[in-house]
């Protein structure tokens, strides 16, 4: 979330990796729970384990091995074997997919690739539901727009959000990976200020599909697992050609939460992450990578 990368890893050279949780870097305002930072981990997590895959490591991964309490997230216990099938494809997703802010074009998500995604999170273990029908997703976009409503009024939390565009060189949201328009009729709309991207077309109804990842509880153990999935929908997509966009704003604002859970969910499982899916514009400028710490910051061998 927010480019913060709240995670820690740890070594032993012997083919035993550790993932923690960074709670220094958890947003205090605007995660109080640290919902998104496990979700964060959860993805990084897996993007591991795929990588490994594609590198000829198969990773067994035990969750919470000290508890769900334990900053300690996972253990991966990496044992050589052979790069999977998909491994170029695999590497080149990660190292391409990134979150892509401006408007999709109007073409549908076809029903059986939004279903597609859904499976693949199911398979990490997350609870998903694509919101396909018409009228839940009008009800859906009122909730984004309350949520945004409410959050706009917290000053604080919108000063924690502003402090994480152009953060440093190795973190935070690049103002330039941004859209400079936010008029909601030229680009989605959007927590973040105006950055520096200008949109090349307008469309009036993009033919985006979402997806809502969540647990049987909001908690922990169900977060990592949202984390997971969304990396899997999140390399799919990439690969399909499609792009994704998380949004868990609507997920932080507690009344906005239980309205989701109750008035489109219900009750069926706790929300965790919205998921915006949709195809971008073929031909449209490159956005720069976001950046990331160094390697030798965040993982410590033992
Ligand atoms: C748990 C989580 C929540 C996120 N919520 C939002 C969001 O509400 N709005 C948004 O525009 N991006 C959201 N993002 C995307 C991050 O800002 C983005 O992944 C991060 O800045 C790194 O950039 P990259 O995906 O291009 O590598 C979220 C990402 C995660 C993992």
């Amino acid at each position: 979330m927010h480019n913060t990368q709240p995670w820690r890893w740890t070594a032993d050279g012997d083919g035993l990796v550790r993932l923690y949780v960074d709670r220094g870097r958890q947003l205090v305002l605007e995660d109080p729970a640290g919902r998104n930072a496990v979700i964060s981990c959860g993805a990084v997590l897996d993007h591991l384990v795929v990588a490994a895959q594609a590198l000829g490591w198969d990773g067994e991964v035990v969750r919470f091995p000290k508890g769900p309490g334990n900053d300690l997230l996972a253990e991966v216990r990496l044992e050589q074997s052979q790069p999977s099938p998909t491994a170029v494809d695999d590497l080149e997703a990660i190292r391409t997919r990134q979150t892509d802010r401006r408007r999709y074009t109007s073409w549908p998500v076809p029903d059986e690739v939004l279903h597609a995604l859904v499976a693949e999170a199911r398979r990490r273990g997350a609870h998903a539901r694509a919101l396909d029908d018409e009228v839940v997703r009008f009800h859906l976009e009122r909730l984004a727009e309350r949520a945004r409503v409410l959050r706009a009024a917290d000053p604080i939390a919108q000063a924690e959000l502003e402090r994480w565009v152009d953060h440093s060189a190795e973190d935070g949201v690049p103002g330039d990976v941004l859209p400079s328009d936010t008029d909601p009729a030229v680009s989605p709309p959007s927590r973040f200020p105006a950055g520096s991207v200008h949109e090349t077309r307008t469309v009036s109804s993009p033919g985006d599909g979402v997806i809502v990842l969540g647990g049987a509880f909001d908690d922990r153990a169900g977060w990592l697992r949202t984390g997971e999935a969304l990396s899997r929908i999140w390399l799919r997509a990439t690969r399909d050609g499609m792009s994704v966009v998380p949004l868990s704003l609507p997920v932080e604002v507690d009344a906005v939460r239980h309205e989701l859970r109750k008035e489109l969910l219900r009750y069926e499982f706790a929300p965790h992450l919205l998921v915006r899916v949709g195809w971008q514009a073929i031909g449209r400028e490159p956005l720069p990578a976001t950046p990331r710490r160094a390697v030798s910051e965040v993982l410590r061998t033992t």
